[in-house]
């Protein structure tokens, strides 16, 4: 074994890890946070590696996540065959470009947009800093023309944006407008949006759909309150429309929902290709309406690689493969294929919030019928123990289902959601709905006296897990 670092128990467990490889070798002692000083053969580093990840939850189990957990076998081949692709050589790779394009117009198409400019990008989070971006930087160009001050510039959102958007207004020195929740009122509407806006607003964003519950915000609303804003200050305020997740969703599900570039006001739109985009992270992508919507200024022209290339994004190199499959994807499915996919993941969505709601200890706050996804708490009388229990007993049978609690004015309610993804079919929701009666019992007895009969049924449940 050409291993030149010290192997002795001495090192201590927690520095080092002590492998034993299954083969028929000597067993080895590699440090943890340190490089090693010699080599490893690659079937034992691969073994090490392995069984370390044999510890992570189970991705398709993983009820938390948005992002996408399976692709068939045909995808993931062409992935591979794209690991060594720098997107950013497009000149050296014209082709993978030019998937790259071909799938901005696509999208453009699906949105309603004409003359779209836009781009691939490491996920909705890159995509939203560059949306944020072109939105300052037009407001900026506007208020320098009309020669007023550009200190102080704000973005009107509903407080329960996804994290990227605080990052935004942090990096880039906007103040954020955060509407609070107020009781049942759990996202932006259009008469709360107006209220925070005045002439240093740089743009709205509306979500389609909220993270916190899977609730579309109204986009045609805010866009209407905002024209009679206009009319009436003559503050001309654009919106986003973050579709990380809804942008795959709502032109399959619901074609006739006004959200997109159908509405004048919309300047650009978010997604994540690898959520409802159907591929593995990470990639996302935005696209704004016309050329005049994304300020020339913000745009680079590098000739290093060949060729000008112009670059709108936030890093340089990045892989190919999430590209290319994401074109892959638009081809193997299509408008039937897509609409198939998110109809059957919004079935799902609705028919197992049905059968939780039904199942007593729980209410809904939303059912699945706008994101497939969905947010319920504890109902009324329900005492003893809280969601972050149902969350941690269902962890114990291998279900990551995430409990947490809302933002400002609703830090009283704690909930648990399901995203539905590609992948979870009505059987696994079965095999959830039996876990979560399996634990049910348990946790609503558990601040009553554990004897007698209660107590032998309690260990058999707990001998079953075992
Ligand atoms: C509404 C919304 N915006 C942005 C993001 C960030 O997306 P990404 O993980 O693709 O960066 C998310 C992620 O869940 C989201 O739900």
């Amino acid at each position: 074994m050409p291993l030149a670092h010290p192997s002795h128990p001495q090192d201590g467990p927690r520095e080092n890890v002590s492998v034993n490889p299954v083969f028929t070798r000597e067993p080895v002692t590699i440090p943890r946070g340190r490089l090693p000083e010699g080599e490893l053969d690659h079937e034992t580093a691969y073994q090490v590696v392995h069984d370390e990840l044999m510890l992570d939850g189970n991705a398709r189990l993983n009820l938390a996540t948005f992002v996408t957990t399976w692709m068939e076998p045909t995808a993931r081949d062409l992935m591979a065959e794209c690991f060594d692709k720098n997107m950013i050589d497009k000149d050296e790779y014209p082709r993978t470009a030019d998937l790259e394009q071909r799938c901005v117009k696509m999208l453009a198409d699906l949105w309603h947009a004409e003359d779209a400019v836009g781009c691939s990008t490491t996920g909705s989070s890159e995509a939203c800093m560059l949306a944020g971006l072109a939105l300052k930087r037009r407001w900026q160009h506007r208020r320098r023309a009309a020669g007023l001050s550009t200190d102080r510039p704000n973005l009107v959102m509903g407080i329960n944006v996804q994290v990227c958007w605080e990052k935004f207004a942090n990096y880039w020195d906007v103040e954020a407008r955060l509407v609070p929740m107020d009781g049942d009122r759990f996202h932006l509407t259009a008469e709360e949006a107006v209220k925070y806006c005045d002439e240093n607003t740089i743009g709205v964003v509306a979500i389609l759909g909220s993270t916190f519950d899977g609730s579309y915000e109204p986009v045609a609303e805010i866009c209407a309150a905002l024209d009679r804003l206009h009319a009436e200050r003559g503050w001309d305020i654009p919106v986003h429309v973050d579709g990380a997740s809804g942008a795959m969703i709502a032109p399959f599900c619901d074609p006739d929902l006004d959200w997109d570039f159908r509405l004048p006001r919309v300047a650009s739109i978010n997604t994540s290709g690898h959520k409802y985009g159907l591929v593995y992270p990470g990639v996302g992508w935005i696209v704004w309406r016309d050329a005049e919507a994304l300020p020339e200024d913000l745009v680079f022209r590098v000739n290093y690689l060949g060729g000008e290339m112009p670059t709108f994004a936030l890093n340089f190199s990045r892989p190919g493969s999430q590209v290319v499959a994401q074109y892959y994807n638009f081809l193997r499915l299509g408008r039937a294929g897509y609409t198939r996919v998110q109809q059957y993941c919004r079935e799902v969505a609705v028919s197992l919030a049905e059968r939780i709601a039904a199942l007593g200890p729980f209410r809904l706050l939303t059912d699945g019928r706008q994101l497939p996804v969905f947010a319920f708490t504890l109902a009324e009388g329900e005492t003893g123990y809280s969601v972050f229990d149902v969350s941690a007993a269902l962890r114990e049978q291998g279900w990551l289902v995430p409990a947490y609690t809302f933002p400002a004015h609703r830090e009283d309610l704690a909930v648990l959601r399901i995203v539905v993804r590609n992948g979870f079919s009505h059987d696994l929701a079965d095999l959830l709905v039996d876990a979560l009666e399996r634990v049910l019992p348990r946790l609503r007895n558990q601040d009553k006296p554990q004897h007698g009969k209660e107590s032998a049924s309690f260990s058999h449940g707990a001998g079953e897990r075992g």
